[in-house]
């Protein structure tokens, strides 16, 4: 009976990244039994913490996930993926061809499904999901895998109104059931209180210098704006834009690069970006979670790319309780 349980809390993490998803169903005592994504840099931070802080036995597995047969997985009950935000074209795929690398991941997420009938499914993606092409693309998700025989359900989670979490990220959560009954019983997370605040995610020292403006030419450009403490804001390229609600604004992965979408703050010591850390703080990353010496625009990817781990707790908690695990 405990054997079978077991199985049934495995799963396979596609698209992994850093390890988010997993984080959060773990915490729920399902296991990851394959991890797979085709980004270098995500396996240095992803083995440094699973592999070596941790000591899990899997690594993982460095690979074009096209290039990856259904036959290589382990025994699983159930498959997360936040697969790659670049919508697809429907408009390629009804025409019979495909955007090999990009727009066509979500297809190697159906010939898994297909080949292998895990009992469930989580799959994470942009809130804009939703409105793509006026809906087509969600709708064309559905047919996809209503066809396979699941029953389907999604919901936009805000991190700020779900996870307990001072970030304003809405992103859609997908879930999917080869049973009816459990479908049924499957409800997504209620909304709760946000009692933290910007401040519990911040480094309250001195930060490094490489991350404060001062002496540099954006200074002169922020610093009429940036001017209160309790606001996280963000450079847009031209502007600096204020979020009113007092939380982080949502955090890209582009949030490192060429100024684009940069989060900002105001601290003591004078205006700096927010680091690695303090954004992985504000997905809610655990403090024994380390982030490895490689370069920052990889680290501000890695996470921007990643997800809001208590909004996924949550969301895999139910999935466990309408699976009666
Ligand atoms: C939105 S991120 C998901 C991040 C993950 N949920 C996490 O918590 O870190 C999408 C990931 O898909 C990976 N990816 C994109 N194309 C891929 C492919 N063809 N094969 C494998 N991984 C791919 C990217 O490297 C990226 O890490």
């Amino acid at each position: 009976m405990i054997a079978l349980k077991e199985k049934n809390m495995n799963f396979i993490d596609l698209f992994a990244g850093i390890g988010g998803i997993k984080l959060g169903f773990e915490k729920n005592g399902f296991k990851a039994v394959f991890s797979n994504d085709f980004d270098a840099y995500c396996k240095t931070t992803f083995d440094h913490n699973f592999s070596e802080i941790f000591q899990q036995e899997t690594k993982l597995y460095l690979k074009d996930i096209a290039q990856v047969s259904s036959d290589k997985f382990p025994e699983f009950s159930l498959l997360t993926g936040g697969f790659p935000c670049q919508p697809f074209s429907i408009a390629g795929y009804r025409k019979g061809f495909t955007d090999k690398g990009r727009g066509d991941l979500f297809f190697e997420i159906i010939r898994i499904l297909r080949d292998r009938k895990p009992k469930a499914f989580l799959l994470e993606n942009v809130k804009n999901l939703k409105t793509h092409d006026k809906g087509n693309t969600l709708k064309l998700i559905y047919d996809e895998l209503e066809n396979l025989g699941y029953f389907v359900n999604d919901a936009v989670l805000n991190t700020m109104e779900y996870g307990d979490l001072p970030q304003n990220r809405e992103r859609i959560y997908i879930v999917g059931f080869l049973s009816r009954n459990e479908a049924d019983k499957f409800v997504f997370p209620k909304k709760i209180k946000l009692t933290k605040t910007i401040h519990d995610c911040l480094l309250q020292y001195k930060v490094d210098d490489k991350y404060y403006y001062n002496g540099k030419p954006l200074h002169e450009k922020l610093k009429d704006d940036v001017n209160k403490r309790d606001t996280v804001y963000q450079w847009r390229r031209k502007y600096v834009r204020e979020n009113k609600s007092n939380v982080c604004p949502t955090l890209t992965a582009n949030m490192g690069t060429g100024g684009h979408n940069v989060p900002i703050i105001l601290d003591d010591y004078g205006i700096r970006k927010l680091t690695p850390r303090e954004c992985a703080n504000f997905q809610g990353f655990p403090s024994e979670y380390m982030l490895p010496k490689i370069a920052d625009s990889q680290l501000y990817k890695q996470i921007g790319n990643s997800v809001s781990i208590p909004v996924i707790e949550r969301v895999a908690k139910q999935i466990k309780k309408a699976m009666g695990l």
